[in-house]
């Protein structure tokens, strides 16, 4: 195992900001490692998820969320290696996840880890076994109670959670549409991920197209995005819809966070159903979630897709390219590789 190093670099919040974020909303900052102490243990922190909350969490707005304090390490999910510390089965070489952020070395009680087991591939432990995954298995098990034959339609279809939405609804026999922003993005989640159809909502004809995609309507909507193209779709629900609102990418990206659906009438005259889900309110539905997902892994029924971006350093530029659609799937930037 690889000796303690002196010196930890983490990003902090420098300046908020506006629109998308860039390298100069952030600073890094060296601050020296010690030894754990009090049952903790030093995690040398080898991949490291981006997600749009991040963004959402740089801001200052009316949210669910509490934004970061100027100052404040960035947050997210990491896959690292334990170099120091040892609890029970948590010892020098085991591999851990858990949410310890955009730095290179991080000190964590047990209690906040879990081990990674070796049965799957690493990065399974930030997609589907992990937030996306889950949240897309929750969200459609609890409220999207998907039938085959119904009509299922995802935004950010090539993204994180939107992918194993789309999967998920194949599984359950949905006729699957799935809406993305370039064309590489359709093929991949019709040709890979087995939607019916995808369209890209930058197409000039994309009403029209969504509108004879789904000549029944559209009888669920998972949506991650709201704003314009949600209007889009809610022209083309089935009576008694429901629509899973999931996530908000295009609103919390904007400077207008706070302006999202106006396509209300349409909600009204299809008399359609809103839920709106948030993954912290089920947690008691986490371990079931992932039993059940890491199920479809074992028997290749769903799978990954995902962005690797290598080092520390372009961590600020891989969250402002995958916000602003430039990534497939789930962006991971590797820190380092893992010490056998
Ligand atoms: N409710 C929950 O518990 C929960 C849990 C996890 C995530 N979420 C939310 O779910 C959403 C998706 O998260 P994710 O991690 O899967 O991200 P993601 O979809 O992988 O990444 C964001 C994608 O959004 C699209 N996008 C960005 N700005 C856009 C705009 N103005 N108009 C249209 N599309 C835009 C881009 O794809 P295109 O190329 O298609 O434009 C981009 O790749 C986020 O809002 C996130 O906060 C919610």
């Amino acid at each position: 195992m690889t000796n303690i190093p002196s010196h930890n670099r983490r990003f902090v919040l420098k300046t908020r900001p506006a629109e998308l974020p860039s390298n100069e909303n952030f600073s890094i900052e060296r601050l020296p490692v010690f030894p754990p102490t009090d049952g903790n243990l030093l995690v040398r922190i080898l991949c490291v998820a981006l997600s749009p909350w991040q963004n959402q969490r740089l801001k200052d707005f009316k949210n669910y969320t509490k934004p970061f304090e100027i100052g404040e390490l960035i947050d997210c999910d990491v896959i690292g290696q334990i170099i120091s510390g040892e609890a029970g089965d948590f010892c020098p070489g085991k591999l851990v996840t858990g949410r310890l952020g955009w730095q290179e070395i991080a000190s964590a009680s047990p209690a906040d880890l879990q081990l990674v087991s070796n049965d799957f591939e690493e990065t399974l432990w930030l997609t589907a076994l992990s937030s996306p995954g889950l949240t897309a298995y929750c969200a459609m098990d609890l409220f999207g109670r998907p039938m085959p034959g119904q009509t299922l339609a995802v935004t950010s279809a090539a993204g994180s959670v939107g992918s194993f939405a789309i999967q998920l609804g194949v599984i359950a026999g949905m006729r699957v549409i799935g809406i993305a922003g370039t064309k590489e993005k359709c093929d991949i989640v019709r040709d890979e991920l087995g939607a019916h159809a995808c369209l890209n909502y930058k197409d000039p004809l994309f009403s029209e197209k969504l509108a004879s995609a789904c000549p029944g309507g559209i009888d669920l909507f998972f949506d991650t995005l709201g704003g314009e193209i949600a209007d889009t779709v809610f022209d083309n629900l089935a009576k008694y819809a429901t629509v899973l609102i999931v996530g908000r990418t295009n609103s919390n990206n904007s400077g207008t966070p706070h302006l999202d659906y106006v396509n209300m009438r349409q909600l009204w005259a299809k008399e359609a159903r809103i839920h709106c889900f948030s993954r912290y309110s089920y947690p008691e539905r986490w371990a079931f979630a992932r039993e059940k997902m890491m199920t479809l892994c074992r028997d290749v029924k769903i799978k990954e897709i995902k962005t690797i971006v290598h080092g520390f350093e372009n961590t600020p530029t891989a969250l402002r390219d995958m916000l602003s659609g430039k990534a497939l799937g789930k962006t991971i930037v590797k820190y380092g590789e893992s010490e056998r």
